[in-house]
């Protein structure tokens, strides 16, 4: 690899981001846990660490802390980010109090000068997120930075190569964010940069090959873009005959979306996939059922029945699933709250034949631009790398209330002529994610001279860079009402159609 830089996690929102900021430098890193002995990674090509940021605070004796002398004998320059600037000001000294208010969110920041804030304006707004602070930096540190509620809003120490920031440097709201972290990986640790996608794809290969060795692995293939690109991936990882990729469907699939994906990835990907009808059991096993997280718990248990049984026939060991790191974030898997319990994250029973380390998931850590762009280079054709994601739990997490093969039918008929009309309208590849949602409420109407009592259809629209936030997407008015004539006109069932404007916060994309 040439080069590296370390990311110590001590269990920070935005640790990945941080991984992303190094990668987008062309500097290749990895984050490990804070507590993995450092014989395991000081190698020849280490340049630097970071230690993120966490939940703790460092005078807490339960607080996740390196061993005193940790720090020096690293051998390498070490910037520490928000928990982490307090934990070296711990080692080496200083000493940190609890503020009586927190500073929270955008904050102008004004710095004295020093290497990581060259080429930036000594005054720019930084995003904090802290409450413990450095009061007393160590002897032999200077302050380079403050706030008007933090006076050591960054220190450093050049003679022994230590350096931290109190803010987050790696969150887009830091107006000179990527600059500080380009400073220290290039100024401080000098790195060259030049890691790049392919180098990427080949790290992601090689990852594959070592967990799974010579044995077989299953692959959910759902035909979005993540699945796609894992299982494309352990593919060009794996051997003839190791890889056997299972679309199951769930009776909960778009108009069409069976023939389309079996086209694509069998057709002409060349991909060993199978296609497991399915339908039946899954609608049998949410009969009745109107609780969305029970809907999502019985449906990502289900999926791994049906990978379980297809590993029984094949011999397989591993589990492979293209989950990617907003899903983990939202499902709760950083110590953050549960939004949803994502079906590829949440849902592996206590009994199954997989264990953790049986699970494959090369995109974990990599956000959908990422893995979009890791599509293009493997060559995966570019309508279905820039294909909207569409939810595990399909057209479940869409259809408020019961499941039944009635509702579904008419929900993927509205769905596919609101499709049809945004294609049409030339929008498709301006939305994030674009869908019909069966609302579960009835109104009244009046068609003909009569009375009518039937569904209420949502049509939802998004824009997004990550799925993390999105706006509703601000659909011409005439569009909207072509789709609304012809929704109520072509699907029996449905009397009534509205436009969902709500953002992300406060709502999320899907309903359920
Ligand atoms: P929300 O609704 O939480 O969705 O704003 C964020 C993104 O994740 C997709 N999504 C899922 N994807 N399994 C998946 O593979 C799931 O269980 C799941 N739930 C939501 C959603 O479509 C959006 O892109």
């Amino acid at each position: 690899m040439g080069e590296k830089i370390i990311i110590l996690d001590f269990g920070g929102q935005y640790n990945q981001l941080i991984a992303r900021r190094v990668r987008e430098l062309g500097v290749y890193c990895e984050i490990l846990p804070w507590n993995r002995p450092a014989d395991q990674w000081r190698e020849a090509d280490l340049k630097g660490v970071i230690l993120t940021g966490g939940p703790n605070s460092v005078y807490d004796p339960q607080s996740p802390r390196l061993e005193a002398g940790a720090l020096e004998s690293m051998g390498v320059p070490v910037l520490g980010i928000c928990y982490g600037m307090q934990l070296i000001n711990f080692l080496m000294g200083g000493q940190v109090e609890r503020a009586a208010v927190s500073e929270y969110g955008h904050t102008e920041l004004t710095h004295r000068g020093g290497v990581l804030f060259q080429g930036i304006p000594q005054q720019s707004v930084v995003f904090m997120n802290h409450t413990d602070y450095v009061s007393r930096p160590p002897q032999g540190f200077q302050v380079d930075a403050f706030t008007r509620a933090c006076p050591a809003a960054a220190f450093s120490c050049p003679e022994r190569g230590l350096y931290g920031v109190q803010f987050h440097p790696e969150v887009n709201h830091t107006q000179y964010g990527r600059q500080v972290l380009s400073n220290f990986v290039f100024g401080v640790c000098g790195c060259r940069g030049g890691y790049r996608a392919q180098d990427q794809i080949q790290a992601m290969l090689a990852a594959i090959r070592a967990q799974v060795g010579g044995g077989k692995v299953v692959a959910g293939l759902s035909g979005g873009v993540d699945s796609s690109v894992a299982c494309v991936l352990a593919d060009r990882a794996l051997d003839k005959g190791q890889l056997t990729c299972v679309f199951v469907d769930h009776g909960l699939l778009r108009q069409d979306e069976a023939r389309q994906v079996m086209d694509t990835y069998h057709k002409n990907l060349g991909l060993n996939v199978i296609h497991v009808d399915a339908s039946q059991r899954f609608l049998d096993a949410l009969a009745g059922v109107t609780e969305p997280e029970r809907k999502r718990k019985i449906i990502g248990e289900l999926f791994v029945r049906v990978f379980e049984e297809e590993a029984r026939k094949t011999g397989a060991a591993y589990l492979l699933q293209g989950t990617i790191y907003p899903d983990r974030i939202e499902s709760g898997m950083n110590g953050s709250a549960t939004i949803k319990s994502h079906h590829n994250v949440g849902g592996l029973p206590k009994d199954s034949l997989f264990s953790r380390d049986r699970i494959v998931e090369p995109l974990a850590g990599l956000f959908k631009d990422e893995v979009r762009a890791v599509g293009e280079r493997l060559g995966i054709p570019r309508a279905m790398v820039w294909r909207q994601p569409f939810p595990g739990p399909g057209l479940a997490v869409r259809c408020i209330g019961q499941l039944t093969r009635e509702k579904l039918d008419i929900l993927r008929r509205c769905d596919a002529i609101y499709l049809e009309e945004l294609e049409k309208a030339g929008l498709s590849e301006k939305i994030w994610q674009s869908f019909a949602v069966l609302t579960g409420v009835n109104t009244v109407g009046v068609m003909g001279d009569g009375r009518t009592y039937a569904g209420c259809v949502a049509l939802r629209a998004v824009t997004s860079d990550d799925a993390m936030t999105v706006e509703a997407a601000e659909i011409p008015y005439p569009v909207l009402k072509k789709c609304c004539s012809r929704i109520i006109a072509e699907v029996p069932g449905v009397n009534r159609v509205v436009y969902d404007i709500t953002s992300k916060p406060p709502g999320t994309i899907e309903w359920e």
